[in-house]
């Protein structure tokens, strides 16, 4: 069980430290061998995404990532850019399937923006793809035309990217209350009434899954509105992208939420849903939960090691039941401790 550990920039380094001590502490043998990507990684190469990298990420198994970017790699030319890393790691590796799941834990019910009774219970999947789409759509670029600097991007699916991201969703769904919500805007996008068709057409094969249709924009209201209607989303990069930012919002804390991007054969990505947080970095007082939590989903997806993987959510229950909150997710009555302190909590309660 090879893992390639990517600490990445900003708070990525203390976070993933605390991630692979509760990996290593489970009573299975893995490989953990480290390497650089993001800002870091173009200090020290000039490259986002340098060879040794990709070579460590081709042959591994699984990938735990911390998080890209900050401040200081923001006005270097764009293939220069941490995110760039990002993208191009996901591209050659051909992790199309992002699993974001969105759960509010009931002991954070106050840190969530919306009324606790909206929330109690949230438990959502959102299924972006992340391989295609708008972010990767060639042509691109600014360009001057007719005397005035134009911009331009473009957005394509083939039917077979579509129906590969339905097939993981239309699954996931499966195992869990059997609702798939296919997010579009096949109303003015012709790329997305694609998208609709084809998951029409998938629809009979999962008799047993109720598939309906939501407009993105609707979509992202209704998520404010009523989350709990929701079971499993699906939709493409782009607007996953953006609604599973929002999603995440709805639990409280970001700092919270682990995510997966897998390929055809489970080999996979895992980061928390959060950025970098430049502004706490090295201050030791990051959240490390949602990346210990993504470990988690490494064991669930990649190594199928499903009682690993609930120990370590269970021990990520515990802590929270016993009142441990990193300064995201403090609230007064609760014991305010650093990322340290917070790894040392969960090693104590696996
Ligand atoms: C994410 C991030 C990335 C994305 C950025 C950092 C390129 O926002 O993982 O959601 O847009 O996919
Ligand atoms: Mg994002």
């Amino acid at each position: 069980m090879k893992i390639c550990v990517l600490p990445g920039d900003g708070i990525g380094p203390e976070i993933t430290a605390e991630a692979v001590r509760v990996l290593r502490a489970l009573d299975l043998k893995f490989e953990l061998e480290e390497a650089l990507l993001g800002g870091s990684a173009v200090d020290a190469t000039g490259s986002p995404y340098p060879e040794a990298t990709s070579k460590l990420a081709r042959e591994a198994d699984a990938v735990l990532l911390g998080a890209v970017g900050g401040p200081k790699w923001d006005t270097l030319p764009r293939e220069q850019r941490p995110e760039r890393g990002l993208l191009g790691i996901r591209k050659e590796l051909g992790l199309f399937a992002n699993l974001r799941p969105a759960i509010l834990y009931p002991e954070l019910a106050n840190a969530s923006s919306l009324k606790p009774e909206i929330v109690a219970g949230l438990d959502i999947l959102i299924v972006r793809e992340l391989t295609g789409d708008i972010y990767f759509g060639q042509p691109r670029g600014i360009e001057v035309r007719n005397g005035e600097r134009y911009g331009f991007n473009t957005m394509h699916y083939t039917e077979s990217e579509i129906r590969r991201i339905l097939r993981v969703a239309f699954e996931a769904a499966r195992k869990r209350n059997r609702k798939l919500c296919s997010v579009d805007k096949m109303n003015v996008l012709e790329t997305t009434q694609l998208w609709r068709d084809v998951a029409n057409e998938l629809a009979p094969e999962y008799p047993d899954v109720e598939l309906t249709h939501m407009l993105v924009d609707n979509a992202a209201m209704q998520l404010v509105r009523a989350p709990k209607q929701f079971d499993v989303m699906v939709t493409g990069n782009m607007f996953g992208d953006i609604l599973s930012d929002e999603a995440s919002m709805l639990t409280g804390s970001i700092g919270m939420l682990p995510s997966a991007s897998l390929d055809e054969n489970n080999k996979g990505l895992y980061e928390p849903s959060h950025g970098s947080a430049p502004d706490i970095a090295g201050k030791g007082v990051a959240n490390p939960l949602a990346t210990i939590l993504s470990a988690a989903m490494l064991l669930r997806y990649t190594f199928a090691q499903e009682e690993a993987a609930q120990r370590v959510e269970g021990a990520v229950k515990k802590v929270l039941a016993q009142g441990y909150r990193t300064g995201d997710i403090f609230e007064p009555g609760t014991k305010r401790v650093g990322t340290r302190e917070m790894g040392d909590a969960v090693l104590a309660a696996l």
